[in-house]
């Protein structure tokens, strides 16, 4: 079965032109002007229409064991969300608590994905502990397909390292030629803070944003820099958040480590004062690093424009706000981290990015989908549009008006943080390698038909 999608008006991170896109056995076959629909092709017409590239979201969490629970999505409903929403690809991190098996972790990652995906997949592995035994078994899973590694310098007890267990593993994964993404925040500071902060009855979730302010964070992004200038790996920091934490990683690059920068939707978008909310509605604003003041925003959507900032993503972390955050009723150090957004991540980044003159149309290709598959070794399979390329292309109709509702959302968790919010323009097409999987904005896609995406190692 082939599909030609006809006159849309293809956007790249680098080009802009309008043609003919011809998709067979899983990728794009040809583009040209006038293609003529071979014999049984589905014609799918995309005049007044942009076509990108399927967009890739480098940080999702499906299923997460943290905080005493789990994040709520599985394979079929994040694959659903994510579709709608015009990511055709994911990388969810295997995070097998410190005091588990690392290759049992990541063969129950593997098992709870493979046949139960719509959108392809692939996994960082988090290393949440760094022995002998942890040490053949990451080169193990490097073999089997594994390029890289995810290390958090935070959650004291859980999935943090020390600094022993963090230079091993740098020095492996730099061996190995695998890239580390690293959550970045002093742990000790976190914990010192919530025990001071709960102490003085500071228990509701405003307490969150005062136990991490943008210094825990810098020192995390500083220490990580530091490590990384020692071993010579190439690191990628996950949803970084503020100013402060950007000079570190700019001070570290200007000192010829290799680093990139991922940012969230959520922090160019939403600002400390959500979180602030009355009645525990705070609670729905909780992840790490915290939403910071409105400030930053300027600093990192200027970021992405000067490519200080590599990539934004979503942190997508499913957890209910009436069964699960509401754990932390009492006290915010028991509220689960993580605010849901992998099916509106492309919805709010064009709306409140390109729309109001932000970051143009090569901008957000590039940071939604381009300089991910780069920095994960799937370019030029993904995160283009070109021959030989995977046919994972969304047309995307700027002309849709919309609002977002967790009433009509398709991942599994009871409120969305962009509640009510207006969106311009949305997916209206989505393929998965040359398989129609959204149509008219609606999932028509296969479970199943997503692939786990083998990668090699490249960051030597
Ligand atoms: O608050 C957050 N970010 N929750 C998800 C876990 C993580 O830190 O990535
Ligand atoms: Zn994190
Ligand atoms: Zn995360």
């Amino acid at each position: 079965m082939s599909i030609l999608i006809k006159n849309g008006e293809i956007v790249t991170a680098s080009e802009r032109y309008i043609a003919d896109i011809l998709c067979k056995n899983d990728i794009i076959a040809r583009i040209d002007r006038g293609i003529a629909p071979p014999k049984g092709a589905e014609v799918i017409d995309a005049k007044g229409k942009y076509v990108f590239p399927g967009f890739i979201d480098p940080h999702v969490h499906v299923h997460l064991p943290f905080m005493g629970t789990y994040a709520k999505d599985t394979y079929e409903t994040a694959s659903r969300g994510a579709l709608v929403g015009g990511t055709t690809t994911i990388i969810e991190m295997c995070a097998p608590p410190r005091s588990e098996d690392t290759l049992e972790g990541f063969e129950f990652w593997m098992k709870n994905a493979v046949g139960k995906s719509a959108c392809d997949f692939t996994f960082h592995m988090g290393v949440t502990k760094f022995d002998d035994k942890t040490e053949k078994q990451l080169r193990e899973i490097v073999k089997r397909g594994i390029s890289s590694f995810k290390v958090f310098l935070a959650y004291k007890g859980a999935f943090g390292v020390d600094d022993t267990e963090l230079y091993r593993t740098l020095k492996l994964a730099k061996e190995l030629g695998v890239i580390v993404t690293a959550h970045c925040e002093n742990e000790t500071l976190v914990a010192e803070r919530c025990k001071e902060l709960i102490a003085a009855g500071k228990t509701d979730p405003g307490g969150h944003y005062e136990s991490r302010p943008p210094r825990v964070e810098a020192e995390g992004v500083h220490h990580l820099i530091s490590f990384a200038e020692l071993t010579g790996v190439e690191i990628y920091i996950v949803h970084l958040s503020c100013q402060e934490a950007l000079a570190e990683a700019i001070r570290g690059r200007q000192r010829g480590v290799r680093v990139s920068v991922e940012t969230l939707i959520q922090y160019l978008t939403l600002d400390m004062t959500y979180a602030e909310k009355p009645k525990f509605e705070g609670a729905k604003y909780v992840m790490s690093p915290p939403l910071r003041d409105k400030s930053n925003q300027e600093v990192l959507w200027n970021g992405l424009r000067d490519g200080l900032v590599q990539t934004v993503a979503t942190d997508h972390c499913p957890f209910d706000f009436k069964t699960q955050k509401v754990m932390g009723k009492n006290d915010f150090t028991k509220i689960p981290n993580g605010i849901p957004s992998l099916e509106d991540r492309i919805n709010v980044l064009y709306t409140y990015g390109v729309k109001t003159g932000k970051i143009d149309l090569h901008t957000f290709v590039n940071c939604a989908s381009t300089q991910a598959a780069k920095a994960f070794d799937l370019f030029p399979r993904k995160g283009t549009i070109q021959p030989g390329a995977d046919a994972d292309l969304v047309v995307f109709d700027p002309n849709y008006r919309g609002k977002i509702s967790a009433k009509t959302q398709h991942v599994n968790v009871d409120y969305n943080v962009f509640e009510g919010w207006k969106i311009e323009g949305r997916p209206s097409v989505v393929t998965v390698r040359g398989e129609v999987a959204v149509r008219d904005g609606k999932f028509v896609g296969k479970i199943g038909r997503g692939k786990f995406l083998q990668r090699k190692p490249s960051h030597f």
